[in-house]
């Protein structure tokens, strides 16, 4: 079991304050605010920013790459691009010092704080909770029928969905524009591209995203070629995504 280790004096750390620790070789997120002392690892789970530089409010610490937000009292994680908690570690005051023990897992005791109650919502061991996938849509079903045009490509990508979030590409607000031209190699047929963001550059559900969007479209009879451009300029913000996502993934 990890002991207590000294990071700081209690004095050194104003209320309300924050600052970077080392423990037995672990950055941590040291707060102090309304006398208390809450201390998570330095580690946004979306891509691991570095929470220590992020804007506190209350209890609350705002990545500063994408904007998510975590309780410092739980590690949990309270709005998006995170769905999963980071750790929060033990802490106490001793002999004028502050004293962190580190956890093993994320979750612990605390308030259940999390604005997601479907997708970031912890298990008592601390594990995200499961979400629910929404139901399916018949968007591809519908969008086959109609002209092949911006909006029907809009509508076929609905049934592509993030692996994590189950919410699709679309309202997630990750399609940034479509374009379509006559074949070079079929003549009769269409080239699609589609430029598309990534809710942060090393999302790891990017290529799965890739792949269900060329697939999507390319079902259509008179789509030649689909290719698929990223683009992380401008990045991907949570303002991006539709109110029906935030109503599924619970923000408000
Ligand atoms: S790395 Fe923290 S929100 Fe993306």
């Amino acid at each position: 079991m990890p002991e207590f280790v000294r990071v700081c004096d209690v004095a050194e750390v104003p209320d309300p304050g924050k600052t970077l620790v080392e423990v037995e070789g672990e950055m941590v997120a040291l707060f102090h605010v309304e006398g208390a002392w809450h201390a998570i690892d330095d580690v946004c789970t979306h891509d691991g920013g570095p929470l220590a530089d992020g804007e506190l409010r209350n209890h609350t610490i705002a990545c500063p790459r994408h904007g998510a937000k975590f309780d410092i009292r739980t590690g949990a994680a309270l709005t998006m691009p995170a769905v999963r908690p980071t750790r929060a570690h033990d802490v106490k005051l001793e002999d004028g010092g502050v004293w962190v023990r580190l956890r093993a897992t994320a979750g612990g005791d605390g308030p259940a704080a999390h604005a997601l109650p479907v997708a970031a919502s912890a298990t008592p061991t601390g594990a995200p909770a499961p979400i629910a996938p929404a139901a399916p849509t018949s968007s591809a079903a519908v969008s086959a029928d109609l002209p092949l045009c911006e909006d029907s490509v809009r509508e076929i990508l609905k049934e592509v969905k993030d692996p994590e979030l189950f919410v699709n590409i679309v309202d997630l607000g990750l399609v940034y524009g479509v374009t379509i031209g006559a074949s070079a190699d079929e003549p009769g047929k269409q080239h699609v591209s589609v430029d598309m963001t990534m809710t942060s550059p090393a999302c790891p559900a990017g290529p799965q995203l890739i792949a269900d969007t060329k697939r999507a479209i390319g079902r259509r009879p008179d789509v030649a070629v689909v290719e698929v451009r990223i683009v992380m300029d401008p990045p991907w913000t949570p303002d991006r995504m539709t109110e029906a996502a935030r109503d599924q993934l619970g923000i408000f």
